[in-house]
């Protein structure tokens, strides 16, 4: 067996240009139930890039995740290398996909060893980009539909706003939210204005100029992917009997990291109200939520089921080999809604 390597992060403050090292690391011992991957392909998503930057140190060191020196990402393509006793669904040899949960180890290794739950097999026909940039972002959107309560059996005649509509979240909100019958209002730049009618977008929204002020307050659900600045903006979007608004972009972590536990909770916690009760005053049965990344098996089983019919789709634009990370976190770090891709050259 070769010796197992890592992309080593050393953390600073400029989130541009991160020192990127890929060095050999000590081989993990593999868990009953984990599987051993040999990693082919793992995606750079826009979260890899603050934090090689410093972003997100505080809450993520409660997860194993802080310190120095990281080995980032979490999505991942590869070939089963090993299983433990437990594992029955795939098995060495296997093309497989899935997810890293944020913690100690990193998809942005040669191998990792993940419990059999966030492995998925991949079909014959199914190209490993086709799928490797999408758990992180797909996952995230989950959570956030699920935590307004908004799924396929209630989604179809609903009209939903996205702000941020052009990144991957947004595209993947509109493939999604579409394939359930939703009416989706897309709000994003010019250039990504053809990109979300052609997967399926009701109408699109100029965010350069038409102010989301000017929007009628008639939507079911309405989703942040955007920026902070614009949350007030979109949730007075919603009607007096809509489901709720999610955000990603909320300033958990960045205030945390800048004020501390103590103050950055506060400041936080005075955020969070203040848009709450402004949801409330406008639909008072609203769910209002700030959404976290966490893995989810639900979210998985629909990215393995559309593989087999209709893929939903992250537009891969930039390939490098894990020893020239450096490209693809420029890619990313450019603010590009494609993503980049860092392929194994073993
Ligand atoms: N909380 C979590 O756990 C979590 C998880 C995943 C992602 N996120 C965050 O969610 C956001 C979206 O993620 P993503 O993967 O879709 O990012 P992305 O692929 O980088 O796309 C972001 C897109 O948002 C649009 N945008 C930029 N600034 C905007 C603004 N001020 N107002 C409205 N739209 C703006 C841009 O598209 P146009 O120029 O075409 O409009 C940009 O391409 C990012 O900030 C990401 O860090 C959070």
């Amino acid at each position: 067996m070769t010796t197992p390597m890592a992309l080593v992060c050393q953390v600073g403050n400029n989130s541009t240009a991160p020192c990127l090292r890929w060095v050999p690391v000590p081989r993990r011992t593999l868990g009953h139930d984990e599987v051993r991957v040999t990693v082919r392909m793992a995606s750079v998503n826009p979260i890899d890039v603050k934090r090689a930057g410093g972003y997100g140190q505080r809450i993520l060191s409660l997860m194993g995740a802080g310190g120095r020196t990281l080995v980032l990402g979490n999505d991942f393509a590869g070939v089963v290398a090993d299983v433990g006793r437990d594992v029955a669904d795939v098995l060495p040899g296997d093309r497989v996909w899935g997810l890293v949960p944020t913690g100690g180890q990193g998809s942005h290794r040669s191998e990792v060893c993940v419990p059999s739950r966030w492995v998925r097999p991949l079909p014959r026909a199914a190209e490993m980009t086709a799928v490797v940039a999408l758990p992180y972002t797909f996952t995230t959107l989950w959570r956030a539909l699920k935590a307004i309560r908004l799924h396929e059996h209630n989604a179809a005649g609903r009209h939903v706003l996205v702000n941020g509509a052009g990144g991957a979240l947004g595209q993947l909100a509109i493939q999604l939210l579409s394939r359930w019958g939703a009416q989706v209002t897309a709000v994003c730049s010019q250039g990504s204005a053809t990109r979300c009618l052609a997967l399926g977008a009701a109408q699109v929204i100029d965010r350069h100029n038409t102010p989301l002020a000017e929007l009628p307050s008639v939507f079911d659900a309405t989703l942040n992917f955007g920026a902070w600045a614009d949350e007030a903006g979109v949730v007075d979007r919603l009607h007096r009997s809509a489901l709720g608004h999610a955000t990603t972009v909320h300033p958990l972590l960045a205030d945390i990291d800048a004020q501390g536990w103590l103050r950055g909770s506060l400041s936080c916690w005075r955020s969070w109200r203040g848009m709450y009760r402004r949801v409330h005053d406008l639909a008072p049965q609203a769910r209002y939520a700030w959404v976290v990344f966490k893995p989810d098996e639900d979210a998985l089983n629909t990215i393995e089921a559309s593989l087999l019919t209709h893929p939903l789709q992250i537009d891969v634009a930039h390939r490098a080999p894990f020893h020239h990370a450096d490209s693809a976190f420029a890619h990313v770090g450019q603010g590009h809604p494609t993503r980049a891709v860092l392929v194994s050259d073993l």
